[in-house]
């Protein structure tokens, strides 16, 4: 794959044109009809459960952002202030008000202060030098989270189209679903410019480096609880179906950027394994669940 050359103008005019094509979904536009609520509850409740939560969890992002990166550029800011946080705040009450419309409760957000390792991390954050070894980090983990979301919207999409569940997927996922790349885009596009600019020495390159394969988690996936929820996303979608080429996709960027030569375009370990220990922790709770489900079925 060829990488373009990326500078600073066209990340500007990029965020600009997001911002003007892509207003928040208007939440009066989702149609809610559904043919059979309670299969799709039992399809997407564990997935839907996960990404309502993450979405809304972008009010708590914004603030950590602005903790974490304090020289923030301009452009980064009108990007996560301005055009995204907006945006996935409402994707987040769109996807609560779809599982409301299920059955399910509402989700539980994390939306609270900014937690302390945020605070050391930002308070070291004004060293320039560091300070831009975590921008790298930020746009990384952006990148990787991202492409997720495109994967897991557009396998929801195609179950809900498989059910015949137009309203939902047009009005709700569809119109989420259009708005991810972009954020894609701005990710990848801001991780090039950092690295083809020059402006990180090699060692702030080999620190990045180190702390993506020490600190590489999923996103709001801190917990066991939560990991096992993230796992949901990659079973009940068909992520794991073909992880290891899901996990290139996803990590493309930071593959692309991070990885010694040497080894090529191979997926990095410290991600695949992040991504097989989650869908292995949902199978086994799935497994146990089962098996307790089990006598009550007979008893019944
Ligand atoms: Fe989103
Ligand atoms: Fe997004």
């Amino acid at each position: 794959m060829t990488t373009p050359t990326v500078d600073p103008a066209r990340i500007r005019a990029h965020v600009e044109r997001l911002g003007a094509l892509h207003p928040p979904v208007d939440l009066g536009s989702a149609d809610y009809t559904l043919r059979d609520a309670r299969a799709v509850r039992e399809r997407f409740a564990g997935p839907l459960e996960y990404m309502a939560r993450v979405e809304m969890e972008v009010e708590r992002n914004v603030l950590e952002l602005a903790v974490l990166l304090p020289g923030v550029s301009e452009t980064d800011r009108l990007f996560y202030a301005d055009v995204w946080g907006p945006q996935e705040e409402h994707h987040g009450v769109l996807l609560d008000t779809l599982g409301q419309h299920l059955g399910m409760p509402p989700t539980q957000a994390d939306t609270g202060g900014v937690p302390p390792r945020i605070r050391v991390l930002g308070a070291l954050a004004h060293i320039p030098a560091v300070h831009e070894v975590i921008r790298l980090l930020y746009y990384l983990t952006g990148a990787a989270t991202e492409k997720s979301a495109m994967l897991a919207y557009q396998s929801m999409s195609e179950g809900l189209a498989a059910m015949g569940e137009d309203a939902v997927r047009t009005t709700v996922v569809e119109a989420i679903k259009v708005q991810e790349p972009g954020h894609f885009a701005f990710y990848r596009m801001s991780a090039l410019e950092l690295v083809q600019s020059g402006a990180l020495a090699p060692w702030q390159l080999h620190l990045a480096r180190f702390l993506r394969s020490k600190t590489f988690s999923l996103v709001g996936a801190k917990t066991r609880a939560q990991q096992t929820q993230f796992g949901s996303v990659l079973v009940e979608l068909g992520m794991d179906d073909e992880l290891e080429r899901n996990v290139r996709d996803i990590v493309r960027v930071e593959t692309q950027l991070l990885q010694a030569s040497g080894q090529g375009l191979a997926v990095p370990a410290y991600a695949l394994a992040a991504f097989r220990d989650a869908a292995a922790l949902y199978r086994e709770q799935a497994g146990a669940s089962a098996r307790t489900r089990s006598p009550q079925l007979v008893a019944a």
